[in-house]
């Protein structure tokens, strides 16, 4: 560790947000930074599991890479987050103190609840000298929005964002407080956001983006008929809290 401090280090680390799904949302400069870098880490929920990150960059990058899957568990216990992330840290760590280039990507934009966050503060703590850049990318919201044609905020509006939890916590106060309300993370909570949407009457004023910029993508309007449980994986719920003006 003492050496880490000393050492000046020539390879660095880009967190590059690689947008949504579609690789032409893609920016100039994540696109440059991929290209750049010799070893590229995508986050995966399980050992098992696939990293959609990966299968999106694949697409638009050519040239032969090391593609490394860190996995970052589903839980919420913190101390087991934070073994993993101290794991990938030192991963990381290790490779750019060979002198590489290398790259943690993320889907939509790297600071909005993206493990990314957790990932940075780690290295930065244990790893100082490392040098950093951080690209940010469309973040899903943006794109649903525009998929949807869904105008966020007009004048003077105010939007929050926020995550699902299991007791729906806070939407009741964002929907009074705010004129957009963005919901993330739904999930398999997406029939409670609905029941409680019907009940303020404001299921017509919202739209469920599934998979946005995926070619499986679904926009639904009418989302009080939805049925399909697995449409609030990878979804976002857009919400205007007054009738919409369009
Ligand atoms: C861990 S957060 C990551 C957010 C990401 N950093 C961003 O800026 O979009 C994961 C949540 O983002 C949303 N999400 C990510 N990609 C999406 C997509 N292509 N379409 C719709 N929602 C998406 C979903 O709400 C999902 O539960």
């Amino acid at each position: 560790m003492r050496n880490d401090h000393k050492k000046v280090l020539r390879g660095k680390l880009c967190g590059i947000g690689i947008g949504p799904g579609d690789p032409k949302l893609l920016t100039l400069r994540a696109k440059e930074a991929l290209e750049e870098a010799e070893v590229i880490f995508t986050p995966k929920g399980s050992d098992d599991g696939i990293s959609v990150a990966r299968k999106i960059i694949e697409q638009v990058i050519e040239g032969k890479k090391t593609y490394v899957e860190l996995t970052f568990p589903m839980t919420k216990d913190k101390a087991v987050l934070k073994r993993y992330w101290k794991k990938a840290a030192r991963r990381i760590a290790g490779e750019i103190k060979k002198g590489k280039q290398a790259a943690f990507v993320t889907l939509g934009d790297p600071f909005i609840y993206s493990t990314y966050i957790y990932l940075l503060r780690m290295i930065r703590q244990d790893y100082p000298r490392i040098k950093v850049e951080t690209i940010p990318g469309i973040s899903a919201f943006n794109a649903a929005a525009s998929r949807a044609g869904f105008s966020l905020l007009e004048g003077k509006e105010k939007m929050a964002v926020l995550p699902v939890s299991e007791t729906l916590e806070g939407i009741e106060e964002a929907l009074e407080d705010f004129d957009t309300v963005v919901l993330m993370k739904v999930g398999a909570k997406l029939q409670k956001v609905i029941r409680l949407l019907k009940q303020k009457g404001l299921a017509k004023n919202a739209v469920l983006v599934s998979r946005a910029g995926h070619p499986n993508e679904k926009i639904i309007r009418n989302i009080a008929s939805i049925k399909d449980k697995e449409l609030g994986y990878l979804s976002v719920i857009l919400v205007r809290s007054l009738p919409a003006k369009q």
